[in-house]
């Protein structure tokens, strides 16, 4: 195991990240853009722990490219995958640290971390299965040709979490040109972490997850990409509002909706016309998608 050595972010804060990297178009280009694209929700959740390695090898053996997950930070200041605020739901950690409620992320060290089994919680099969580092986490989406939804979750507990990713991300090769234009987008419920992004680095697509008010688009659409609600605060207008103004990168912005396991409801957003469904079971939703003719 790699420690994120310090001196990486401090350098990112001192240069500026996009001084790190060469600088790409500002226009963007998406090979998915006139189909609807299926993001498997924290890997292919459905089917194996989710934001483990193996959620994301099992959204690769179905044949999806696009993955969610969640970034936060450990008490010594690393960044792991972990969709919770705490380790309870998804490790064993109320067996292996008994005496350590309420068990926060923020209070264990990454060696204590990798202590935990993150997967016999969902399936005996799954036994064994670590919460990974980003760094490993990284190699698999790489190695696997996939692409990623990455969500900085409850940035607030985390200050400076913005630069640090985007220092891990250049350190992974995530931040070169091809990787920005087609394989890497940023999001958040907080709208704050999103524009430090986007500040701190240019070429990087964002996401705000939540549903502004229409007449709020605008400011949005100064450093979001992506506008990202939850489905049932999608309508038809919504995203006709969405896809009439240009994003940072001037495109027209995009909507992903979130999280949609069944196929009708699939199909009904798809035919108003987002360009993403984020699901646990994104087979569920290609099949949908596929028998609907879209
Ligand atoms: O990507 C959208 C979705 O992940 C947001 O909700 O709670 O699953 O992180 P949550
Ligand atoms: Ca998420």
């Amino acid at each position: 195991m790699r420690i994120r050595p310090v001196a990486t972010v401090v350098a990112g804060a001192l240069l500026g990240l996009s001084a790190l990297v060469p600088s790409a178009s500002a226009a963007q280009t998406s090979t998915d853009k006139h189909r609807t694209v299926t993001v498997a929700h924290r890997g292919a959740s459905a089917y194996a722990p989710e934001n483990t390695l193996a959620s994301i090898d099992a959204a690769d053996r179905l044949g999806f490219r696009w993955v969610e997950n969640d970034v936060q930070r450990t008490k010594d200041g690393e960044l792991v995958i972990l969709h919770d605020n705490t380790l309870a739901r998804t490790t064993d950690v109320e067996q292996v640290f008994p005496d350590r409620s309420p068990w926060k992320v923020a209070d264990f060290t990454l060696n204590e971390i990798e202590k935990l089994d993150a997967g016999s919680w969902f399936s005996p099969e799954f036994k064994g299965e670590r919460v990974p580092t980003l760094e490993a986490y990284m190699d698999e989406v790489e190695k696997n040709s996939q692409k990623l939804l990455m969500e900085l979750k409850s940035p607030e507990l985390y200050p400076g979490i913005e630069l640090q990713t985007l220092a891990e991300l250049y350190d992974a090769g995530w931040l070169d040109k091809s990787h920005v234009k087609r394989r890497l987008v940023i999001q958040s419920f907080n709208a704050d972490t999103i524009k430090n992004v986007h500040r701190l680095h240019k070429d990087v697509r964002t996401g705000f997850l939540g549903n502004p008010s229409v007449a709020d688009l605008p400011k949005y659409a100064e450093y979001c990409d992506q506008i990202n609600p939850h489905h049932r605060a999608v309508t038809a207008d919504y995203i006709a509002a969405v896809h009439g103004l240009r994003g940072p990168h001037r495109r027209p912005m995009e909507l992903h909706t979130w999280t949609i396991d069944d196929g009708p409801t699939a199909v009904k957003v798809a035919e108003m016309g987002v360009d993403g469904i984020i699901t646990n079971k994104p087979d569920v939703v290609r099949d949908a998608l596929e028998n609907s003719g879209r």
